[in-house]
């Protein structure tokens, strides 16, 4: 199989966190220390992916670029799309076909922070499988979200954007593992009432073939939302509490990079000093004792 590679959806207007989000792009919005887009990222680099593709308006693009830059300080290469318009999730596998080239994708919303310890396993587990693997989360608000309708048996009926009267209590996260016919389903898609091109569909697309895997997310993980002012805040809080807690960081592409071998100690000393005035850097030399 033709290595999976990784794609970032961060485009979008941000409207429902206006005034915060008029002038920044909001997957560039602190999450406590770190800019949101570094969470997302991290899945990626923790399934082991180092082609990603980051998809950002035209106007946000030079902002991400001058943050993430080539990859190559961690290892990986990064690709740069402009999504002209949000047109929905769908669209950004017709956007990324050309990246694509024939192989499968993992694609992670720039605004999901996912963290949990068998979450590299969890990946790695959805790489090996055929077909399209997604991941059930239990919420409390489910329609805010896509929602799993499972059948008594447990099989899965449909998935359903935003339903008025959810069907259950899972939503289904931003993290989609697809085989290589992503783009030809999405191009199938048609624009739903609301004008995008639906991820729900492009689901759907897959699960009438019988080509769709729902895996549960179960309580040992955390799913963070940033789509509120307080979801954005208690996202922040969630990891300052972890970090200072266990001195350990979330979302740290460096350390992820190093633990693979992306990155040999002159490289993460080369980004310690590039951070010696923050507690990042320190973070970063202390890797280099551990
Ligand atoms: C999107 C998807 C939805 C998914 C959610 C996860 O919603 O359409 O199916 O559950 O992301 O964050 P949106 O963020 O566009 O409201």
């Amino acid at each position: 199989m033709t290595q999976r590679k990784g794609i970032i959806l961060a485009g979008g207007t941000g409207s429902r966190l206006w005034p915060i989000t008029q002038g920044v792009s909001k997957q560039l919005m602190p999450v406590y220390d770190k800019p949101m887009i570094y969470y997302p990222l991290s899945v990626l680099m923790l399934a082991g992916i180092r082609e990603i593709a980051v998809i950002t308006t035209d106007e946000d693009q030079a902002q991400f670029q001058r943050l993430l830059g080539d990859g190559s300080q961690w290892g990986i290469a990064l690709d740069w799309i402009v999504q002209p318009k949000p047109e929905g999730l769908a669209q950004a596998y017709i956007l990324a076909e050309d990246f694509l080239s024939g192989a499968p994708s993992a694609m992670v919303l720039g605004d999901n922070i996912f963290f949990g310890h068998g979450l590299p396993a969890k990946m790695a587990q959805a790489d090996s499988r055929s077909g399209g693997t997604v991941f059930g989360y239990r919420v409390s608000d489910p329609e805010r979200y896509g929602v799993v309708d499972f059948a008594p048996d447990g099989t899965v009926r449909e998935i359903i954007e935003k339903p008025a009267k959810p069907p259950s209590n899972y939503a289904v996260t931003g993290l989609y593992f697809l085989d290589e016919t992503a783009p030809e389903r999405a191009r199938a898609v048609r624009p739903s009432p609301r004008g995008e091109l639906e991820i729900a569909d492009l689901l759907e697309s897959y699960r009438r073939d019988g080509k769709l895997n729902v895996e549960a997310m179960g309580r040992g993980y955390a799913w963070l939302d940033t789509g509120t002012h307080g979801s954005l805040l208690d996202a922040g809080n969630f990891v300052r509490t972890l970090q200072d807690r266990q001195g350990t960081q979330v979302g740290c592409p460096e350390e992820i990079a190093f633990e693979r071998g992306w990155l040999s100690p002159d490289g993460l000393r080369a980004r310690a000093d590039v951070y010696a005035k923050t507690g990042y850097g320190a973070y970063l030399r202390g890797l280099l004792r551990e």
